[in-house]
Formats: C-alpha cells, structure tokens, sequence
C-alpha cells in the first residue's frame, strides 16, 4: 500500500552493508566454478538451506568461507556491481560499504586487489546510478591488534579511497579497547571512525567504543538499551546507530520482529539508521528490511520513514554539498 510504496522509492543512504555479505549464492557458485574452488555444498539450494543461523559466530563461519570464491580484481568487482544494481533498485543514493581485507590477505590475495575491485564497481556505479559511495575497512576483532596495524599499513598507499575503518567479526570478548591504538592511528590518519558494538556484546562496549575508540556512529547498538544513561546520551550528542533489523532476526539477537527495539530507540530520540548489514544471508535488501520491520512494528507511519531516511544522509559522512544535492 502507500507506506510500502514509500518505503520502497524514498531515497536513502546505507550506512552498514558488508561487501562480502552481498555475495548471492549464484554468483558464489559461478566464481567457485570459474575459479576451481571447492564449496562444502553442492548446490545453490544446499547452501540457501545452510543459512539457518543461532547466533553472531554461526553465520561468521559459513560467511567467511563463502568469501573463499573470490581471487581476483574482477571477482571483487562483480560482486560489489552486483550490490549496486540492487541498492540502486531500492533508491540508495550512497552507501559507506565495509569490507573485510583480512578474510582476503589471510588466503593469499593481496590488498591491492581488492581495493582494485572495490573501487572499479564505484566508479563504475556512480556513471551508472549516480550512486556515490566510501569505503569502510573493517579490522576483524577476533584477530589481534598488531594483525590490525599490519593490515592498516598496506592499506596506507589507498588512504584516498578509504573514508574510515570498522570493526566488526565476533563480538564477544573482543571489546573495544583491544583496538584502542590502531583506531589512535587512524585517527591520525584523518579516517572516520565507526565500530561494530552492542549487538551480541553489553551495552559497555557501546561505551567503550564511543570513549575509547572516539567511533563516530555505533554499527548495531542495540543492547543500548539497557543502559538508560546511554540512550540518552545517544540522543543528546546525536550519534547514529546503524541498526539492521533482518540480521538481528536471523542472528537472534531478537526472537521476532515485533520485538526489535528500533521504533523504543526512534522514540527516545536516538539517530536511527536502516540498513541491510549481509543482505544475501539475511533474507533481505534495505527496503525489505524497511518494509518487514514497519509490518511488525505497527507503531511505526509515514512520519518515521521520512526521518529514518533523513537520518541516514544526516550520519553519512558525505559532504554537506552532496547531501543536499541527495535529501
Ligand atoms: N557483526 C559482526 N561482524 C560481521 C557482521 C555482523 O553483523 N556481518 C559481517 N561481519
Ligand atoms: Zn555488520
């Protein structure tokens, strides 16, 4: 009906789309046979039906191993149009994409490759869309921090494709302040800041991840909400959380829909975001992820879907001409 309708054509930014979470299972399968890659499954249906998760590090294993397919420049590139064509479908007019170079360097294929890729299907998006976009690198937190400078360092030579770092893979027990001197760091480098931080973890590392990294926007934040002195102080500095709520369904995080926190967040005056998070895994692009959560929280109208995309432009990290330009 007409909110759907809405939903679908208003035009917004993505915040938090993992590149490597992109990859459909067809694609998966045809770079695995071009480039003679076993999978652990023997077809597409198999593994759609591989994707019943329980949690964060259930789904991180079958990801990280479909992201073995790809090897080359031209791989990275396919992958990344791919997500395009659909985020221009939806009506995204930019998306800030993270990427996981560890999960890549750690088989064998070099940094430059992948930056090769990523940064071709930008260009190549922004003739064909008008699709502007920025680039995320996302340390992996189960690694050590000194894996992180390494990897920070052989990225220095694309400093001027990169707009920020993250930090994402599994949550817990790997808080914030095991990365506190590469974000130091890249902060020196004049990068933005943004982290992964309450969605499997406590909502302290909501705070660690404000205090000690100095993270721009929080990647989740949903278990903010059990802290109330957190929540308003989201509120009142304006810090976005870029909240993905078809992820959180399928990694538990909530048990249904109905339950998610975003609309009691939204409420309280906290700067939410929509977006896809891994949308080949999760069942969803960011007007599915509009559409399913507006379904199941009836509190939600028309006003909400107007200042959840105004929220979007607002924690981008795109220039004010743009942003006018787009809003
Ligand atoms: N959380 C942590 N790491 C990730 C995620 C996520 O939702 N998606 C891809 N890597
Ligand atoms: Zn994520």
């Amino acid at each position: 009906q007409r909110l759907v309708r809405l939903l679908h054509e208003m035009p917004k930014a993505e915040l938090h789309i993992h590149i490597e979470g992109s990859l459909e299972p067809e694609l998966m399968f045809e770079l695995a046979a071009k480039n003679g890659v076993a999978l652990p499954y023997p077809d597409v249906e198999a593994l759609r039906a591989a994707y019943a998760f329980h949690d964060l590090q259930s789904f991180l294993d079958i990801y990280y191993a479909g992201a073995s397919v790809l090897l080359t420049a031209d791989d990275f590139e396919a992958m990344t149009f791919a997500y395009f064509e659909r985020a221009a479908a939806d009506r995204v007019m930019h998306a800030e994409i993270f990427f996981d170079p560890q999960t890549h360097t750690a088989r064998g294929v070099p940094l430059d490759t992948v930056f090769e890729g990523l940064t071709r299907a930008c260009a190549r998006a922004e003739r064909s869309f008008g699709i502007t976009s920025g680039l995320i690198l996302c340390f992996l937190r189960h690694l050590s921090e000194e894996e992180a400078f390494s990897t920070l360092e052989q990225a220095l030579p694309w400093r001027h494709q990169l707009l920020g770092v993250g930090l994402d893979s599994g949550e817990r027990g790997n808080p914030p302040e095991k990365f506190a001197r590469v974000f130091a760091k890249a902060r020196a480098l004049g990068l933005h800041l943004v982290a992964h931080a309450g969605e499997e973890g406590p909502a302290e590392y909501v705070r660690s991840a404000l205090d000690v990294l100095h993270a721009e926007r929080i990647d989740h934040g949903v278990r903010s909400i059990d802290d109330p002195e957190l929540v308003q102080r989201l509120a009142r500095e304006g810090i976005a959380l870029t909240v993905c709520p078809l992820s959180n369904l399928k990694l538990r995080v909530f048990d249904r829909l109905s339950e998610h926190n975003l609309a009691v967040l939204l409420r309280q005056g906290v700067k939410v975001t929509v977006n896809s998070d891994d949308p080949a895994y999760f069942g969803g692009y960011i007007t599915q992820n509009f559409v399913e959560t507006f379904e199941a929280l009836p509190q939600l109208g028309v006003d909400d879907a107007y200042m959840l995309a105004r929220n979007s432009f607002e924690a981008s990290f795109v220039s004010p001409e743009r942003r006018r330009q787009m809003i």
